[in-house]
């Protein structure tokens, strides 16, 4: 591990704690009514190393290092722009970060590689997920790479490519009635010391494994190197408990920390249906928002995060949400431009239009769009709702 990490933090609270996994977040918030995440401290400010690439390039701030990793060649997606689809739209610049160019085809594969270090190090010889299908894949394939037991808990929802794709690796598939019975079925065993979770286990939830969540602040070092003119003035991220926000947040506010940007971006949260579009404080985070997810359900559920509100309010962002009607006309516009993306991805686009209609994304805004998983993964008419 690290030999910089200096302990951990409630993101929330700000209360300190000693290092550890802390499954269930900060007491103190929970004890509230608001469980709230913990991230890690560092010694050292962030660094480059120049030579490496992938998460290997920035060692200071993330917990396990090279050696340490089961990688499979996570990271370093490229940054496409769009300049058709820019004029279309009247926006200055439109440039979309491939994530799903990454090895099991989605942005999970930045968080996996970190999760399967912790676990094995702390001695654990089964890693488990609650999952709708790419943190699934993701997890079984780590795992697989680094030769411990999985076991995925999944509705009877999760389309079958994602369930081939998981039995392929030898990890195991536990089907649940419902999507909350997936975290009281993993907490048991979490309890009893017998499985390292890389999921939440609460409800009201908190967010992944937060040794994990830490690879996703790697986006944005990926996207301050890869965007030299000065960053994007927003980023539009399709959520769902919203690890990847908070990654992206916290990854940005370092490289504020360090001197290296000035405003960050602002980060906007894509739903399928107004979750955090109606919260406005921590305690909002304890209810629960049903809606429709219809072809989305890789960004479904009816519950939101505390970390999801606070990437939002500390980067100057907002939630938003576009009906599901006009979700295969948003996977077409992608695909239009070379990008066949899965129904949860190319919802942005669809917020995107209605942001630029409605005046809150002005015309010649610079914007990127992060496509977190491509389209070979289900079937959209499959999805339920
Ligand atoms: C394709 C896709 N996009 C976005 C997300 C949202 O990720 P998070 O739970 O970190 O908000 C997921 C999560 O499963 C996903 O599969
Ligand atoms: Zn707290």
């Amino acid at each position: 591990m690290n030999p910089g990490i200096t302990g951990m933090y409630c993101i929330s609270c700000g209360a300190d704690f000693t290092v550890g996994d802390h499954p269930f977040g900060c007491d103190h918030c929970r004890r509230r009514g608001t469980p709230a995440s913990l991230s890690i401290r560092y010694a050292d400010p962030f660094v480059l190393d120049q030579g490496r690439r992938g998460m290997a390039r920035y060692p200071a701030r993330l917990p396990y290092a090279d050696g340490e990793l089961p990688s499979l060649g996570e990271g370093d997606t490229p940054l496409v722009s769009l300049p058709r689809l820019a004029g279309e739209l009247g926006l200055g610049q439109l440039l979309v970060k491939n994530e799903f160019q990454n090895p099991t085809g989605s942005h999970k594969d930045r968080m996996n590689p970190l999760i399967v270090a912790r676990a094995r190090q702390q001695g654990y010889e089964t890693v488990a997920a609650a999952s709708s299908g790419n943190e699934g894949v993701s997890l079984a394939c780590y795992a697989a790479a680094a030769g411990l037991r999985c076991v995925i808990v999944a509705t009877s929802g999760m389309d079958p490519l994602w369930q081939q794709a998981i039995l392929a690796t030898g990890a195991e598939i536990v089907l649940t009635e419902t999507a909350p019975a997936r975290w009281d079925y993993i907490k048991e065993r979490v309890d009893r010391g017998e499985w390292f979770s890389a999921t939440n286990l609460i409800d009201p939830p908190v967010g992944s494994a937060c040794f994990g969540v830490q690879g996703y602040k790697v986006l944005a070092y990926e996207l301050y190197e890869q965007m030299p003119e000065g960053l994007a003035q927003y980023i539009l991220v399709p959520v769902g408990r919203g690890d990847l926000l908070w990654g992206l947040y916290e990854g940005f506010a370092e490289l504020r920390e360090a001197g290296l940007i000035g405003r960050l971006p602002a980060l906007v949260a894509v739903e399928p249906f107004p979750r955090l579009e109606r919260v406005t404080s921590a305690a909002d985070c304890a209810r629960h928002y049903p809606g429709a997810y219809g072809a989305t359900p890789s960004i479904g559920g009816d519950t939101v995060t505390v970390q999801s509100l606070l990437a939002l309010q500390r980067s100057g962002g907002f939630a938003a949400s576009a009906d599901q009607r006009l979700v295969p006309a948003a996977i077409r516009r992608m695909a239009g431009q070379g990008l066949y993306l899965e129904a949860s991805s190319a919802l942005p686009i669809a917020c995107l239009e209605q942001l630029i209609g409605g005046g809150t994304v002005a015309r010649g805004s610079r914007v990127v769009l992060v496509a977190t998983s491509h389209g070979f993964k289900n079937v959209p008419d499959r999805a339920q709702a």
